[in-house]
């Protein structure tokens, strides 16, 4: 077969192509301002063209969907346009990974750098290559700010330790909880204190911390406390005691309707953890890579025992995640957490660009975290009788609606009127709109994106 795009991609005339190539053009040379005004129309300066259908897919990613789907053509920063060339506005970065949104101009440029200096692709874990192994480093530094790496490397006590050959936080969460088992002393089955709405990745003891194939486990005992309630949490420590194994915590809970986990609470967690013997997992799929100090814990002043970072570490140029952990909790083996024992020096590369962005733009991702969640909040105060209250931090914030109904025909007319955002509802009680704006979120599209939430606000 020819190694040609139009060879791949099962289209021999080159439309889907030429659409892509004019899609792109589109959203690369349309001022901000210009794109705005058109979010939710159809773009029809770009040609149409048929892309393949999704007939191969699972039911539950579309699999239904063959006609007309409107999966993304091509995105440029917050913007996308879909198949259909409907221009949408992405409040969510891609599903909460694009920190610097599509096609970040300096992160392409590194990309293809990185290629031309021979950074591999990916390699043996074995033979880290330079990235890599500079990726670690900086991740130390980030989780302990003012402290010398070379005081840290010698404190089995501190955050000094990387498991960096992992490519979704799924393995890194799973690698935290077999050391909290492998740390277990009592002679009790561990016990293990998660908060009620948790999401710590989709492999099974994941799951089950979360509630589900309970018939399957047996020797561990899961005990689910509602966030923000410190009374439950001491009793919870208080009647469980040495056999907790472990506690593990979200800070903003973008998987339970963006309840963000007081730092209080969480600093009282690391005290019960102290006095029981308890190991404290954060986990920062989410808010890592978010706020200016890049590591969540660090903002709050928490040092937890393991801090699981991924999804945003790399601005989706997947695959790669880490565990950043006290060195004196290193007791796994080579074999027992990995991903293809691999370590995506390419994506390192593209993880240590994400964080000097950070660096460079944290005054700026500070004002807009602060803006754009001012910006809901003034709408929940305008719309009372529709709105609870705006919840989260910063870039990731959401709209917690009084009715779920109303909650989900609002992200229904949202998506068709061009905002890609995210509704949480399909738990009982859950009725929450969901955003987490990539980090080049500016006033305009603020200002922009809160008078559109106004409108459709206003219109029900
Ligand atoms: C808080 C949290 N933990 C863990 C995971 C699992 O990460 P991954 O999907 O990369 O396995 C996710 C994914 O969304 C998450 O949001």
């Amino acid at each position: 077969m020819e190694l040609s795009f139009d060879a791949l991609m099962g289209d021999p005339g080159g439309c889907l192509a030429t659409t892509m190539a004019s899609g792109r053009h589109y959203l690369r040379d349309s001022a901000h301002a210009a794109l705005l005004q058109r979010v939710g129309d159809i773009i029809d300066e770009v040609p149409t063209c048929a892309a393949p259908d999704k007939r191969w897919f699972q039911r539950s990613y579309g699999r239904c969907v063959t006609d007309a789907p409107e999966d993304l053509l091509v995105g440029n920063g917050l913007f996308y346009l879909t198949e259909q060339r409907q221009l949408f506005l992405d409040c969510t970065g891609g599903h909460y990974q694009m920190t610097w949104g599509y096609e970040h101009p300096e992160l392409t440029m590194l990309l293809r750098d990185g290629i031309e200096r021979g950074i591999v692709w990916d390699n043996h874990s074995n033979i880290p290559s330079a990235p890599v192994k500079r990726l670690t480093q900086k991740l130390v530094e980030l989780a302990n700010p003012g402290r010398e790496l070379s005081e840290l490397h010698d404190d089995p006590d501190s955050l000094n330790t990387v498991l960096a050959g992992v490519a979704t936080g799924t393995v890194a969460c799973a690698a935290a909880m077999k050391m909290m088992l492998v740390n277990h002393e009592a002679p009790d089955a561990p016990v293990f204190v998660v908060l009620d709405g948790n999401y710590h990745g989709t492999d099974l003891f994941a799951q089950r911390l979360r509630g589900m194939w309970p018939e399957y486990f047996c020797n561990v005992e899961i005990v689910a406390v509602q966030p923000n309630d410190p009374d439950e949490l001491s009793a919870t420590f208080a009647e469980h005691g040495e056999r907790i194994a472990g506690f593990w915590a979200e800070p903003v809970m973008m998987n339970r309707e963006a309840i963000v986990i007081e730092p209080d609470y969480l600093h009282l967690a690391r005290q019960l953890c102290d006095e029981t013997g308890a190991l404290m997992a954060i986990d920062e799929i989410q808010t890592g890579f978010w706020f200016p100090e890049v590591i969540y814990c660090v903002r709050i002043g928490l040092q937890p025992d393991f801090i699981v970072l991924g999804k945003g570490m790399t601005a989706g140029f997947h695959p790669l995640s880490a565990l950043v952990y006290r060195g004196k909790l290193d007791v796994l083996e080579q074999y027992d957490a990995i991903s293809t024992n691999g370590n995506a020096a390419l994506a390192a590369y593209l993880a240590l660009g994400c964080i000097a962005l950070i660096e460079c733009e944290a005054e700026q991702i500070e004002r807009m975290g602060a803006a754009w969640h001012e910006a809901l909040m003034a709408l929940a105060d305008e719309f009372p009788r529709t709105l609870v209250e705006a919840r989260g931090i910063g870039h990731m914030s959401g709209l917690k609606f009084r009715d779920r109904e109303e909650c989900l025909d609002f992200h229904r007319r949202a998506v068709e009127r061009g905002l890609w955002l995210r509704a949480h509802a399909y738990h009982e009680g859950h009725s929450t709109i969901l955003t987490k704006f990539a980090l080049p979120l500016d006033e305009q599209v603020v200002a922009w994106t809160a008078e559109a939430l106004r409108g459709l606000l206003a219109d029900r």
